[in-house]
């Protein structure tokens, strides 16, 4: 897959912007805050509906402006499929796909598969469970665009359980709302154990293209290893709470081993049973993906805390050129576009000249970096620079 053409409109610093991009890699050069950045995240945003540098979307929208769009010709097979989305301040967003309006944003997901690294990617391994919740499930829908709809239910109803269970603490449990709590319970526990499998479901088929990826980047024979740290098995209940009250996420707990669905369905309803008094007690929602974290090993250790400052580069590097091996393996539209948002600059000359060697033949590779002179040679780049929100092919 590729992008022909990329077109914004009122997207973060460009008034406008109309790119042909060509196949293979893409450089995109310019000083400091030019919107090199803002060009690629408008390409995984379109891709993924996610940003590396914001939750939201109304901060993609220009200053002052009431309305964003992003419109993408992407290629695959000799076949074009042009994408547009809407970003509105004030209204409802909207997407379109070959011109015709989606009925839901969403489903403009699947059609443009993307990876990006970036340095935010060292929170991965660095920081708190939802920045690996963000990788896993970004993948997730990658690769089965239908749990787009999945989390969507997932938080609604994890939204209206906890509305439930702040009530029925103001007021004192009462035997009507614990009845609706029963009804919620159950459509969180279907959601919940859906999601779950999925993500051990994905991180088994990741399992060889991670040790791949790391074994070429870092030429180091330690093992990477992801482990799911699951809310449905945590042993101590009265630990656990304590350790997310002091912001502390290392809770003991175990590691989910099975993807089966209705095993993991039964973990989650027997620990919602036990949890049931804290949770009426706390007013909020205790166990579920929302609360699992993935354990990133190398060799015997959590990368978190223990790898080195480079390990832990060459750990999230490893985790995105698997991602990009296992789609290109697991969906049908050909290699995602690889998007490297400043990453040469941070990493030694012999890394650079590794990850050049790994990414050089896939189908299109955006580029972005403030010196030309960081990106290997051996990567033949269309050059493009970006200068005040305008991009010029060189
Ligand atoms: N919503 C917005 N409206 C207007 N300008 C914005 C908006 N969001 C970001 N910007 C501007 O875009 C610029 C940053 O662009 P970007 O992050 O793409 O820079 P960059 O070229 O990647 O720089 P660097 O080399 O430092 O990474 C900043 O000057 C910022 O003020
Ligand atoms: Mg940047």
């Amino acid at each position: 897959m590729f992008i022909k053409h990329l077109e914004l409109n009122n997207f973060r610093n460009y008034l406008r912007a109309d790119v042909s991009l060509a196949p293979g890699v893409n450089l995109l050069v310019g000083p400091n805050g030019q919107g090199k950045t803002n060009l690629v995240e408008a390409v995984r945003y379109l891709s993924t509906l996610q940003s590396h540098r914001v939750a939201g979307y109304i901060p993609m929208i220009k200053q002052d402006e009431a309305q964003a769009v992003v419109r993408a010709l992407a290629s695959h097979d000799d076949r074009d499929v042009l994408l547009e989305l809407e970003l509105n301040r004030e209204n409802p967003n909207k997407a379109r796909i070959n011109k015709s309006p989606t009925q839901k944003v969403r489903d403009i997901l699947g059609y443009v598969n993307s990876v990006t690294f970036a340095p935010e990617d060292l929170d991965i391994i660095k920081r708190d469970p939802s920045n690996r919740r963000a990788f896993i499930d970004e993948l997730v829908v990658q690769v089965w665009p239908r749990f787009a709809g999945v989390y969507a239910d997932y938080e609604r109803v994890l939204k209206q359980r906890n509305t439930l269970l702040k009530s029925a603490r103001q007021t004192g449990a009462k035997g009507s709302s614990l009845s609706t709590l029963d009804a919620w319970d159950q459509s969180l526990i279907s959601y919940g154990s859906e999601i779950i499998a999925a993500r051990v479901d994905l991180i088994e088929r990741l399992r060889p293209h991670l040790f791949a990826a790391y074994q070429s980047i870092a030429i180091a024979n330690n093992e990477p290893k992801i482990l799911i740290k699951s809310s449905l098995l945590s042993a101590n209940v009265a630990h656990y709470l304590d350790e997310i009250e002091d912001g502390n996420d290392t809770v003991e707990a175990e590691f989910l081993k099975t993807g089966d669905r209705t095993e993991i369905e039964e973990l989650f309803r027997l620990k919602l049973q036990s949890v049931r008094p804290k949770e009426l007690e706390r007013g909020i929602t205790l166990v579920g993906p929302h609360r699992d974290d993935l354990v990133l090993l190398l060799g015997t250790l959590p990368a978190k805390g223990y790898a080195s400052h480079g390990e832990s580069w060459s750990y999230a590097l490893a985790l995105r050129l698997a991602s990009n091996e296992l789609l290109r393996n697991e969906t049908r539209s050909g290699d995602p576009i690889l998007i490297l948002d400043d990453v040469f600059a941070e990493l030694d000359a012999g890394r650079r000249e590794r990850l050049a060697q790994m990414v050089k033949h896939n189908e299109q590779v955006l580029i972005t970096a403030a010196v030309a002179e960081d990106i290997p040679s051996q990567l033949v780049a269309t050059v493009f620079h970006v200068k005040a929100g305008e991009v010029t092919n060189a």
